[in-house]
């Protein structure tokens, strides 16, 4: 729009130092999550021994990370492939560490207080379901499901044996997000209008095309269980390293990324529901390896009255992050730091429409407009932008932390299998939208996903 000569923004550009407001940042460093406020040496009553099912990528960090912390100690490891035996033993620098196969030992063992597991999603909800039956808490690994019915029966189990649960969304428990939800629940953003988030990635690790370890074979891994209710096929080692691309085993870019998002933006907001509506798009665009996943989906949710536009992209690479939108301005979140920037809401020059009345009414109206709206010297509204900087909200420690002191407390946990179901339910909505090519909505009597 240029009728004057001037656009809409050059028009505010020259018009804001007139109104005298001005523009200020800061930056606040965030202490880190205090992690060792319980410290060596710990009662041997006190102390927390923790079994560890799946030691892959995520399993191998969560382990090594487990161990560090106080009071904290690993009894035995459990995975279908031996390669992974040895390389739990590696991270306790323990060659005697017990190590096994069957998970169910682990939930025989009465030295276990606890479980962390991190295996693909196609075997999350018999581990969670198996492990509260025998009587211990877990530690799962997100998305909590792989469908959405298997949602509703990890939660139901939660409720009847009373146990904790914590999914691995690690985000709930960053300084970072603790600083976004204060400054919500703070009113910092106003009348909130609309979420967006988004993440790219463009290489074949982002991809998931991680190369299956050299020795993988039958003989070193149990096949037949690593398939568990996934349809039967013969061996397939990139099966076994890539299955996040097929929905036979992981849940996509939904279950992957998208649920990280997701998760932060319910804590953030203090939210703790799952979308009313979704509908989603996008395609096998830049990986076509045979997945059937899309490697390119974007998403929009109604959550209540308000839309949520997630885009997860594994074609180009662009940052990651969650802006929180409101009528006070805005806060972005990402992996290191939350900034708020503030928005007055309010003219701060007279309005560009005076542009269509004739000169003299145009001049008697900005005359009058800056009399009754300059600021007094000294009065002037100060922006200030903040930007809240922390250690990374990928950081595991203090979501392991959490869980541990729950454990010994026995305090409720935020992320646990209500939220963990109402995040994952996002993700399954995504998908089956994205599959069904029509829009989705959580039916409430059911609580199903319905087009
Ligand atoms: N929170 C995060 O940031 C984050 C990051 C990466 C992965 N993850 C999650 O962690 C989980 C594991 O992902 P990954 O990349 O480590 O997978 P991975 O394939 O590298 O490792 C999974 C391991 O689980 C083992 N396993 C599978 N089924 C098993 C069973 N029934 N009993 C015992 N062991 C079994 C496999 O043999 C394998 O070694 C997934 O749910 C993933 O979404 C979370």
């Amino acid at each position: 729009m240029k009728k004057t000569g001037l656009s809409r923004r050059e028009f505010l550009q020259t018009s804001v130092g007139a109104a005298g407001a001005l523009l200020a940042a800061r930056t606040v460093i965030l202490d880190p999550e205090p992690i060792g406020a319980y410290q060596n040496p710990v009662a041997p009553s006190d102390r927390v021994r923790f079994g560890i099912i799946g030691i892959g990528m995520q399993g191998s960090g969560l382990l090594g990370s487990a161990i560090t912390l106080p009071g904290v100690e690993c009894v035995a490891a459990c995975d279908l492939y031996d390669g992974r035996h040895t390389l739990a033993r590696e991270i306790v620098n323990n060659p005697n560490l017990p190590t096994t196969r069957r998970y169910q030992d682990l939930l025989a063992n009465k030295e276990i207080d606890c479980i962390i597991a991190a295996v693909p999603d196609h075997w999350h909800k018999q581990i969670v379901v198996d492990t509260l039956s025998a009587g211990k808490d877990i530690y799962c690994e997100k998305p909590m499901s792989h469908t959405a019915a298997e949602g509703l029966d990890m939660a139901a189990a939660q409720q009847k044996t009373g146990r904790l649960v914590q999914i691995g969304s690690q985000r709930v428990s960053s300084v970072i997000y603790a600083k976004a939800k204060e400054l919500v629940a703070n009113g910092a953003i106003g009348d909130l209008c609309m979420i967006e988030g988004s993440l790219g990635r463009n290489d074949p690790t982002g991809a998931w095309e991680y190369p299956p370890p050299p020795d993988l074979s039958p003989q070193n891994l149990d096949w037949e269980t690593w398939l568990g209710t996934a349809p039967k096929k013969p061996f397939d080692p990139y099966a076994f390293a890539r299955w996040r691309c097929w929905k036979e085993y992981g849940t996509g870019v939904a279950g992957d990324l998208l649920v990280h998002l997701i998760s932060g933006m319910l804590f953030a907001m203090g939210w703790n529901d799952p979308p009313k509506r979704a509908m989603a798009s996008g395609g096998i665009l830049r990986w076509k390896d045979g997945r059937n996943m899309p490697d390119v989906h974007a998403a929009l949710f109604e959550y209540g009255n308000i839309p949520v536009f997630m885009r997860l992209n594994l074609g180009t690479e662009t940052a990651e992050i969650v802006r929180i939108m409101g009528s006070k301005g805005f806060l972005e979140v990402t992996e290191f730091a939350a900034t708020h920037s503030p928005q007055p809401g309010v003219d701060l020059a007279p309005s560009y429409y005076a542009y269509g009345f004739p000169r003299a009414m145009r001049e008697q109206y900005f005359k009058q407009w800056h009399a009754e709206h300059d600021p007094k010297p000294g009065q002037e509204p100060l922006a200030e932008a903040v930007t809240y900087r922390g250690v990374s909200y990928d950081e595991v420690k203090p979501h392991l932390w959490k869980f541990f002191q729950a454990v010994r407390s026995r305090q409720p946990l935020t992320e646990d299998a209500v939220f963990g179901n109402h995040a994952a339910l996002a993700c399954h909505m995504a998908n089956e939208s994205y599959f069904r090519k029509s829009p989705v909505y959580l039916d409430p009597a059911s609580k199903s996903i319905k087009s």
